[in-house]
């Protein structure tokens, strides 16, 4: 079979077995199989890219970095909702519904309001073309790299006979984080001392707008449909519309129901109250909308929103709880986080179940917050969990202290963990444990940190086994790692117990075990810079700032010299994190803990850094530009065109392939292009070869 009817069976296939496993959960071939035929495509694609099909599903893997989204007028602004917390205030809206219609029949359709971020997805002639977050309504990011990455939706819609579909249409849907994937990147996060996320709306926000599309691919991201829009009318109802988009391919959520009056739409509510906990994402409400979209026309909307359309949102859930007593974590940075240990009145250690989890524990952020609240041992605290995911300690329930029994919180004055007298910086909340060389989960911490995925990336180590190795003596600080060897570490062994399980397990370093982390040792000698410099964890530089620091001085030397005022020069460094890295650079066992790493042969040197690159469809291609367009400034057209592989030329001459012609073009340069033959193409031409 030739290169390209092999593509094409190869992405046929795949985007089958894919809609099949996404869409119905059937898995019809093995993942091994489906790896093999997906490396098969990538690869042919490689050798002949003008052949990859725009459905292709290795777009979904990710692999562009976006350094600025472009921005993009909606071409249907994206409007927001009218809430309502109160029973009566629904009862309200339908009478001006009722109103409204002038006594004509009508029905409801209600949903769930899922809390993610709203997403516009448009398609051209069955291709998904463009992707673009809500913005302000008026115009968004274009994040169609990221959008891409979404597994269950479909990058070519399904050809039903029964659905006529228009050219152009939009599709809008929300974006979010399922409740696994956040749990596992929360724990990512916090392995690596970074901040995790409150909850899954501010994880997916964060994610879908991040530059490597790579690591959107990775982290799991989904999306539910649940509007079409197309210039003409094609549906009459918001039902018939839903119908269609799951024929078409999308994912629709398959918890909506019609609803004939408002009796059934609170039955809707109240049902859901406690059933959306079992759902796979995080919903804060329900959504009611009217039916009929001739309807819909007749009452209108206002500023902001459409008078057809209430949310209604549920409280945050709280529930009381006892605070058997309050334990201090120290972390990384010697920070000490007050956490409330808490139960039910049982005290049976069970924990209190709260929104669909067992809660023990919640942190109480500082010292400050303990006093706001007015907490004691043996209090009665009331817990809530709303949209946020962690919980937290709201109130204390005042008429049930027992002031026999209940005892003060006396804030330690010394480290629980070393002994060490704590101090306050000036201008922040928490104390701090200040014995950085001596305190055993400070130093830990630090090294994890240094193995972390997106520092040295040593993931045959982990907590346990640095335990381990701390407690042996074998390794004091990041530097000792590089000093292991194979006698050292074979024949280790500790039991250890998993603090949220409290289960039992024994690790071992056997044979395997140590070459894998020799191994991973030595390979992350080979680390670029940035994650060097993230590894060694000066404060306040996380991996995006540690990733400009690197981009714009090159190497450690030039960041150790560099004085305030140069430090602040560099892209996004401000007086907090310049004043942190001279801070950094004053201690001499920094210095010296650099050194040995450089002894050790790591990268401080940065080498070929990351080119911004959506896709090769423009690739070899020459362009330029006359006038001004609808979907982009001029910065961000020039940056689509070499993010995808096309060059900008100066002038029109006989080798310019492309000349995009917007609004109020220069005729001298149409004349120009008209006489030397030169292909003029409009803005909408323009985004079609960018599909491809
Ligand atoms: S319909 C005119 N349906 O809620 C707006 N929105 O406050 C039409 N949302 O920005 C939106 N679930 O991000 C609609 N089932 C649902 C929804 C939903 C969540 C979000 C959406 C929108 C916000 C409106």
């Amino acid at each position: 079979m030739n290169p390209a009817d092999r593509i094409i069976e190869l992405t046929e296939k795949l985007n089958y077995y894919n809609d099949r496993y996404y869409q119905d959960s059937v898995s019809e071939i093995s993942d091994q199989e489906f790896d093999l035929m997906l490396k098969e495509l990538e690869s042919l694609e490689a050798e002949y890219p003008e052949l990859k099909q725009p459905d292709s599903p290795t777009h979904r893997v990710g692999g562009g970095i976006t350094k600025n989204f472009a921005s993009v007028v909606h071409r249907y602004p994206m409007l927001s909702l009218a809430n309502t917390y109160s029973e009566q205030e629904l009862l309200d809206f339908d009478e001006r519904v009722r109103k409204g219609l002038n006594g004509e029949s009508y029905e409801y359709i209600c949903e769930q309001k899922f809390d993610g971020i709203s997403l516009s997805m448009t398609y051209q002639n069955r291709l998904f073309v463009r992707g673009v977050t809500r913005g302000d309504g008026v115009k968004g990011d274009d994040i169609t790299t990221n959008i891409k990455t979404l597994k269950s939706l479909p990058l070519k819609v399904n050809n039903k006979e029964d659905i006529i579909l228009p050219d152009f249409f939009e599709v809008r849907g929300e974006g979010f984080l399922p409740f696994e994937s956040f749990e596992r990147m929360n724990r990512e996060a916090e392995e690596a001392g970074e901040e995790s996320y409150a909850n899954p709306r501010n994880a997916a926000s964060g994610t879908f707008k991040l530059q490597d599309s790579k690591e959107v691919a990775r982290r799991g991201l989904d999306a539910y449909v649940y509007q079409f829009l197309s210039d003409d009318e094609i549906f009459s109802t918001h039902e018939e519309s839903l119908i269609a988009l799951k024929k078409l391919g999308f994912k629709v959520s398959e918890t909506w129901r019609k609803c004939n009056n408002m009796a059934e739409v609170m039955a809707y509510i109240n049902e859901w109250e406690q059933e959306r906990y079992k759902l796979p994402l995080a919903t804060d409400g329900i959504v009611i909308k009217l039916n009929s979209f001739a309807q819909r026309e007749e009452l209108g909307y206002t500023a902001k929103s459409p008078r057809w359309a209430i949310a209604y949102k549920y409280k945050a859930e709280s529930k009381p709880a006892i605070l058997r007593g309050v334990t201090y974590q120290v972390g990384r940075t010697g920070a000490i986080t007050p956490v409330a240990e808490l139960d039910n009145e049982k005290l049976n250690n069970k924990g209190i179940h709260l929104s669909g989890t067992t809660v023990k524990r919640a942190s109480l952020h500082n010292a400050n917050e303990i006093e706001r609240l007015d907490l004691r041992i043996g209090d009665t605290v009331f817990v809530e969990k709303g949209g946020e995911i962690i919980p937290k300690v709201t109130g204390v329930d005042l008429t049930r202290r027992n002031l026999f029994i209940s005892q003060k919180i006396e804030y330690p004055t010394h480290c629980p963990e070393c002994g060490a007298e704590l101090y306050r910086k000036e201008g922040e909340a928490n104390h701090y444990c200040p014995n950085e060389k001596g305190c055993p989960p400070q130093i830990r911490g630090r090294i994890e940190h240094f193995i972390h995925r997106k520092a040295m990336n040593i993931d045959s180590l982990g907590e346990g086994k640095i335990e381990l190795l701390y407690e042996k003596g074998l390794v004091n600080d990041a530097a000792d790692l590089y000093d292991l060897t194979y006698e050292k570490l074979f024949g280790l062994e500790k039991v250890i117990e998993d603090k949220e399980t409290g289960k039992i397990k024994k690790i071992g370093f056997k044979e395997k075990t140590v070459q894998n982390i020799l191994e991973g040792i030595e390979k992350s000698k080979q680390m670029p810079f940035k994650q060097v410099l993230f590894a060694i964890g000066i404060r306040f530089v996380g991996a995006t700032v540690a990733e400009k620091l690197a981009g714009f001085f090159k190497n450690i030397d030039a960041i150790k010299s560099a004085s305030y005022d140069e430090l602040r020069t560099a892209p996004e460094i401000g007086d907090k994190i310049a004043l942190s890295i001279l801070d950094y650079f004053q201690n001499e066992d920094n210095n010296q803990f650099i050194e040995r790493l450089r002894a050790a042969g790591l990268q401080f040197t940065a080498g070929n850094e990351v080119k911004e690159i959506e896709g090769e469809a423009l690739a070899g291609k020459t362009f330029l530009y006359t006038g001004t367009f609808e979907n982009f400034e001029r910065e961000a057209l020039e940056q689509k065109i070499e993010a995808n592989g096309g060059k900008i030329v100066s002038g029109v001459s006989g080798k310019l392939d492309y000349l995009i012609v917007g609004e109020k073009p220069g005729s001298s340069k149409l004349e120009k292009a008209k006489k030397l033959n030169v292909k003029m193409i409009s803005e909408i031409e323009f985004m079609e070869m960018l599909a491809l």
